[in-house]
């Protein structure tokens, strides 16, 4: 895959996962090149294809920490008016909320004055460096417009759990990096084991899309992102990961 957007390998230690953005345990965070391409090409599809470029509100289903989605209200919070992350488990949710704290000056000076106590206490320079590195958060977040942040527990495949917590025809693109791999697994326990996953996770997201929506799924190559009311609008695969853009038909 060629980058269109995110040409540059740039240097996006400030952001690093367990630096100053919390990290879940025993999950590789994911790349921010990768999520900024992304993100700008589906910003692109909903530009060329609907021409909309008014900020959107952004949902994630399987948010995980929201890394991805926090690191990109940093690197692209002039395109969101609002982010919306939800998952199955309650210790995620929990750290996304934290994470998503971080998009507001007030969250993040108590991020600092818990990297300080840190610091105080172990001395180590890797808490120094987290502490650099909220400063340079903090002179970002003074240059952007507030975004909005809602983060719930729900089931990705449970449609009656996301409808009563996103409104109808909300969410103008959904990017999300589901399960696959070593690391994270299909909460399935709702379903049959035959049952594809992300079959049920796009029917269950559509109440809450719009005609002009935008659906970007990072998956592995094993599962399939297919279903009768969306369109593929492209396909990529970035070494070990398989990236679908739809939109609903
Ligand atoms: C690869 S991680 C996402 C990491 C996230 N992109 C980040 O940057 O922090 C996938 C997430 O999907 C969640 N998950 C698994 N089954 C789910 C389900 N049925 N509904 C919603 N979330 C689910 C897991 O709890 C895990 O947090």
């Amino acid at each position: 895959m060629e980058y269109k957007y995110a040409k540059e390998k740039l240097d996006y230690s400030d952001y690093s996962s367990g630096r100053v953005f919390h990290s879940l345990p025993g999950h590789p965070a994911f790349p921010i090149r990768l999520a900024s391409e992304i993100f700008q090409r589906c910003l692109e599809h909903r530009n060329t294809i609907y021409d909309i470029s008014t900020p959107c509100t952004l949902y994630d289903p399987c948010c995980g920490a929201a890394y991805h989605l926090s690191v990109l209200a940093y690197l692209h919070g002039e395109f969101i008016r609002e982010i919306i992350a939800s998952d199955v488990d309650e210790k995620a949710v929990e750290l996304a909320k934290r994470n998503l704290g971080l998009l507001d000056v007030a969250g993040l000076e108590r991020r600092m004055d818990e990297i300080k106590t840190m610091i105080d206490e172990y001395g180590k320079d890797s808490h120094k460096d987290a502490l650099k590195s909220a400063h340079i958060l903090k002179e970002k977040l003074s240059e952007k417009h507030p975004v909005v942040t809602k983060v719930f527990q729900a089931n990705a495949m449970n449609g009656e759990e996301i409808s009563r917590n996103i409104k109808p025809r909300s969410a103008d693109i959904v990017f999300t990096d589901v399960p696959y791999g070593l690391h994270s697994n299909w909460d399935n326990s709702d379903h049959a084991v035959s049952f594809n996953p992300l079959t049920s996770m796009l029917d269950s997201i559509l109440g809450i899309l719009s005609p002009s929506s935008i659906v970007a799924i990072v998956s592995d190559k094993g599962q399939k992102a297919s279903h009768e009311a969306y369109q593929r609008i492209e396909q990529f695969q970035v070494g070990k990961r398989r990236v679908v853009i739809l939109r609903p038909v």
